[in-house]
């Protein structure tokens, strides 16, 4: 067995015999991904022994870092307990029931009223969906089924998310994908449709093009709205101010659901509790996933609040079974995880925490613009952030992959990992991020940037 771990060994069979998502099967040969073989705190250590910040938190969701012990020793429990056990009809576990009463208090703010566990955020995207379209058949609204998302935002991989998914990339190869689905402008000050900076004006735009949509196809057609609170994958959007309680507003108007999709913001990420708080705004129904188990184990939720319980509730027929669920819906392991997770969330107070590194590192980054002219743009919300690059500030023309693909070796080289994605660096480190830790950042990007260039990004 030792030999079959040498490093050789598994480089080849890596790039022999896996399919990795979002990558080139083919490019695997040539650029083959770093083994990673532990993580300790906010680090990540390859089989090279090289440390690494980890400013991704994996894929945007191991707030607690690598080595929280409160959150192993309860997994560790639980599978002495009970390893696995069915939420299908008939049978439910202990640890289910406390976090469902833990998150619906969690969510009383937001008036959240039951939730239904899932795998993970594509899971949860599938179920709010599903649920969304059973909601007005329970209500009588048969002809409600359409859904509007943004351009630009990211909600999963299943065919129910890839059809709100608003970027192409991860739409094209999979058409066609599921008819009435229309995708509206994305309120994003840096590049917009309308070349409109001011966030009072592009919000009314944006808004305006929701309006024309509604009354193109028919307010009565149109199930729900589903979007990010601040877009994570589609590059770290962060909508004006106005643009969250303009959009509820308008959907109320129309009485279309809001599905906020928290599978990024939820449990503190964007520097509030959740996103839709963060702008001060109840949804229909919330997406969670990733922070919810920190990484440690796969899980996500769908929140759902009173007026969709109500609906199920007044059914009494067998159009209000939720004919929808996952083998490891409510697996108790998971359930056990997230117990642990949010405990720790609540403990470290990690949204209050994630709003100050944030702060702190964004305007770190922005004073690096006045020596990087590839940088184009520099945002976030929390310990969401994105660096934009460009090869001409004037013009805003995308930085190309060549310099990208430096720009990702020289972070890296320079101790740090990140997210490449486009033109952009995705920064998304663990929440219990130190000071000591946010400077360790912001000099790894500064010694990464210094390697790559001063000039534009041509
Ligand atoms: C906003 C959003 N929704 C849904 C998903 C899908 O989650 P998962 O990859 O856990 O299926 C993601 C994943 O990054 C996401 O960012």
């Amino acid at each position: 067995m030792s030999s079959a771990r040498n490093k050789n060994y598994l480089r080849e069979m890596n790039a022999k015999k896996v399919y990795h998502p979002m990558a080139h099967p083919n490019d695997l040969e040539e650029h083959p991904p770093r083994i990673i073989s532990r993580g300790e705190g906010v680090h990540l250590f390859d089989d090279d022994g090289r440390r690494v910040i980890d400013a991704c938190a994996g894929l945007w969701n191991v707030n607690l870092g690598y080595s929280n012990q409160p959150v192993k020793d309860a997994i560790a429990q639980q599978l002495a307990d009970l390893p696995y056990s069915s939420a299908f009809k008939g049978t439910t576990n202990e640890k289910l029931i406390e976090l469902s009463d833990v998150l619906v208090d969690m969510l009383d703010q937001e008036d959240m009223r039951r939730v239904f566990f899932t795998s993970g955020g594509s899971d949860s995207v599938e179920t709010a969906l599903r649920l969304a379209r059973q909601y007005w058949k329970l209500s009588g609204h048969v002809d409600r089924t359409k859904f509007l998302s943004l351009k630009r935002g990211y909600h999963g991989t299943h065919f129910g998310g890839a059809s709100v998914n608003g970027n192409n990339v991860f739409r094209r190869v999979y058409e066609p994908l599921l008819p009435g689905c229309f995708h509206m402008p994305v309120p994003f000050d840096y590049r917009n449709m309308f070349n409109e900076s001011d966030p009072s004006r592009l919000t009314d735009l944006c808004l305006a093009a929701i309006e024309d949509e509604i009354a193109f196809q028919g307010a009565d057609t149109i199930a729900a709205f589903i979007a990010e609170p601040v877009l994570g994958a589609g590059g770290v959007i962060v909508p004006p101010e106005t643009y969250w309680p303009k959009l509820r507003a308008l959907l109320d108007r129309h009485e279309i659901l809001l599905i906020a999709d928290e599978v990024i913001t939820g449990f503190g990420r964007a520097g509030a509790w959740f996103g839709a708080r963060g702008w001060g705004v109840k949804p229909d129904m919330m997406c969670l996933a990733k922070a919810i188990t920190s990484g440690y184990f796969p899980m996500g939720a769908v929140a759902v609040n009173e007026r969709i319980e109500t609906a199920f509730k007044a059914n009494k027929d067998a159009m209000g079974v939720i004919s929808h669920g996952y083998t490891y819906s409510g697996h108790p392991v998971g359930c056990a995880a997230a117990l642990a997770c949010l405990a720790e969330t609540v403990r470290l107070d990690l949204p209050a925490n994630a709003a100050r590194e944030g702060d702190y590192l964004l305007s770190r980054f922005r004073s690096m613009m006045d020596t990087h002219e590839a940088i184009g743009n520099v945002r976030g919300r929390g310990l969401m952030m994105a660096m934009e690059f460009v090869a001409d500030r004037k013009t805003k023309q995308p930085a190309g992959k060549t310099f990208m693909g430096a720009v990702g070796d020289a972070m890296f080289d320079a101790g740090m990992l990140v997210r490449i994605v486009g033109h952009n660096i995705l920064l998304s480190p663990p929440l219990v991020l130190t000071r000591k830790d946010s400077d360790e950042i912001a000099a790894a990007m500064e010694a990464g940037l210094a390697k790559v260039s001063r000039g534009p990004a041509t």
